[in-house]
C-alpha cells in the first residue's frame, strides 16, 4: 500500500532538507521511509525522484511540495531497457482543488521528473485534492510555525524600527547598518535583518563572509560589529534562499523570523527594499509592533515619493517614529554645501505629521560624506572605529542622538 507522509511526518522531514545552506543535489542521509512509494518499499528510481520534488516549492505557500505532503504517491514501472525508460506516476494532492496553481506546479513536477538524468522518464503526472483531514493537520502545522515568530509574543520587549523609503539609493541600508553598529555599541542587545530579499547589502556593509551555523534546524544568525544580522545574501544559491524568496513577501519575511534563532534584542531593525507599499504592509502584517523610519534625500524628487512610503500607516496600524534626511549636505572648507537641495527631511516630517495627525519629527539630517561610502564598503559600519568602538566623529555623535532620540520616545 502506498505510504502518505503525514503532516507530522512533514514537519519533520522539513528540517532535514531544507535547512541546510548550500547542500548539493543529492541528499544521501534521506530518510526513505518517507517517500511514498505505491507499493511502500521505493525503488532507487522513486527516491531519486522524492529527492528532486523536494526542490519543488508550492507558489503560494513558499514550501517545497513534499514538505507539504503534496506527494501522495510515486511509482515507478520500467518500460524499456535499451535505452533505460521508465513510466514515472506522480499522484499530487493540491491543497484546494482547482487550484489556480496547479498548472505551475505540474509544470514543475514535469520538469523534476523529465530532467532526472540517469535514465528516460516518462512522467504521468495524477492531480487531486487533499482529503478535509489532511487539510486541517497541514494548516494547524503552518500555524504552528507561524506561531514561532519571537517577535509578536506577548511580553515582548524589542523595540523594532523599520527603515523604508520611497527612492531607491537614499542611504537606507547605510542608515541601517549604522544605526545597528551603534546601538549595539551602546549596549544594545542589536538584530538586523535585511528585508529587503533582493537588493540585500548588509553581508557586505558588515563585512560578513560567512553563512549561519545550522543547529537543529535552527539557524543562528552571524553576529558582526556586536550585531545579530540576518541576510538571504548569505545564503545566495542554495535552497533556503529559494524557499525564503517566496512570491508572498510577508511569507518570506515570517520564515526569516521564524527560522532563526533571535534571542530577545533590544532592538531589530529591518532594512527595506524602496518602495511606497507591499513591504510595508507585509511588516507592519508580520511585525505588528514595528515602527517605520522613513529615509529620505533633500530633493523633491525623493521626498514626494517619501512621503508616500510613510502614508502607508494610514492603511496598517504602523507608527511613523520620523525622518532620516541623509546626504544632507556636504561639509567643505567649514562651509555646507547643499548638493541636492535643502529642506526635503522636513516636508517630509510636516506632511506626514499633518497626513497623520501625530508628530512626525526630522530626527537626522545626515552629511554627505565619501569616507562614509568607502569604511561602509570595507565592511565596518563607519561610526566604528577599526576595533569598533564607537568613533569619535560628529557622524558618530549624530548617529548616537538618533539611536537615543528612538529609544527614549514611547512608541
Ligand atoms: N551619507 C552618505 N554619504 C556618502 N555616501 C553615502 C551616504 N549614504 C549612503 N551613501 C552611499 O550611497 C549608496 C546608496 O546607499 P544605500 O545602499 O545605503 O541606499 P539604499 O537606500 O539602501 O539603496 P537601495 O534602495 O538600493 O536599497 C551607497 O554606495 C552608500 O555607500
Ligand atoms: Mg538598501
Amino acid at each position: 500500500m502506498a505510504h502518505t507522509p503525514t503532516s507530522q511526518q512533514a514537519a519533520t522531514t522539513t528540517g532535514a532538507g531544507s535547512t541546510q545552506p548550500n547542500t548539493g543535489t543529492t541528499n544521501h542521509n534521506m530518510d526513505t521511509t518517507t517517500v511514498p512509494a505505491a507499493d511502500g518499499q521505493p525503488n532507487a528510481i522513486e527516491i531519486a525522484i522524492y529527492h528532486r520534488l523536494s526542490k519543488v516549492i508550492d507558489p503560494e505557500l513558499g514550501r517545497s511540495i513534499t514538505d507539504l505532503g503534496m506527494i501522495a504517491a510515486i511509482e515507478a514501472t520500467p518500460h524499456n531497457t535499451l535505452p533505460l525508460t521508465f513510466d514515472v506516476t506522480v499522484h499530487v494532492e493540491l491543497t484546494v482543488a482547482g487550484c489556480p496553481l496547479s498548472k505551475t506546479i505540474t509544470n514543475q513536477i514535469n520538469g523534476a521528473v523529465a530532467s532526472y538524468p540517469d535514465a528516460t522518464l516518462i512522467p504521468h503526472i495524477e492531480v487531486s485534492a487533499m482529503s478535509q483531514d489532511k487539510l486541517a493537520n497541514l494548516v494547524a502545522q503552518l500555524k504552528a510555525e507561524r506561531r514561532q515568530n519571537p517577535f509578536t509574543k506577548p511580553g515582548v520587549h524589542t523595540r523594532i524600527f523599520a527603515i523604508a523609503s520611497g527612492k531607491g539609493g537614499v542611504g537606507k541600508s547605510s542608515v541601517t547598518a549604522n544605526l545597528a553598529a551603534t546601538f549595539a555599541a551602546l549596549g544594545y542587545d542589536t538584530a538586523a535583518i535585511d528585508a529587503d530579499i533582493y537588493g540585500f547589502s548588509l553581508p557586505r556593509l558588515f563585512g560578513v563572509h560567512t553563512q549561519p551555523t545550522n543547529l537543529n534546524g535552527m539557524l543562528m544568525p552571524v553576529v558582526s560589529w556586536g550585531v545579530k544580522l540576518m541576510s538571504i545574501g548569505m545564503f545566495a544559491g542554495s535552497e533556503r534562499a529559494i524557499l525564503w524568496r517566496g512570491p508572498r513577501l510577508q511569507r518570506s519575511l515570517e520564515q526569516f523570523l521564524s527560522d532563526v534563532w533571535w534571542g530577545s534584542p533590544d532592538v531589530l531593525l529591518l532594512d527595506m527594499a524602496p518602495g511606497t507599499g507591499d513591504m510595508a504592509i507585509s511588516v507592519a502584517q508580520t511585525l505588528p509592533n514595528a515602527e517605520l523610519v522613513v529615509v529620505t534625500t533633500p530633493q523633491p524628487s525623493a521626498s514626494e515619493i517619501a512621503v508616500r512610503s510613510g502614508l502607508v500607516a494610514l492603511q496598517v496600524p504602523m507608527t511613523v517614529r520620523g525622518v532620516v534626511e541623509n546626504m544632507s549636505y556636504f561639509e567643505h572648507n567649514g562651509e555646507r554645501l547643499e548638493i541636492f537641495g535643502h529642506g526635503g527631511g522636513q516636508r517630509v516630517s510636516e506632511q506626514l505629521t499633518h497626513a497623520l495627525g501625530y508628530d512626525v519629527p526630522l530626527l537626522a539630517e545626515l552629511p554627505l560624506e565619501p569616507q562614509i561610502r568607502e569604511i561602509d564598503d570595507s565592511g565596518r559600519p563607519a561610526v566604528l572605529t577599526p576595533s569598533g568602538e564607537l568613533a569619535g566623529t560628529p557622524f558618530a555623535a549624530q548617529f548616537t542622538k538618533l539611536a537615543q532620540s528612538l529609544m527614549d520616545n514611547a512608541k
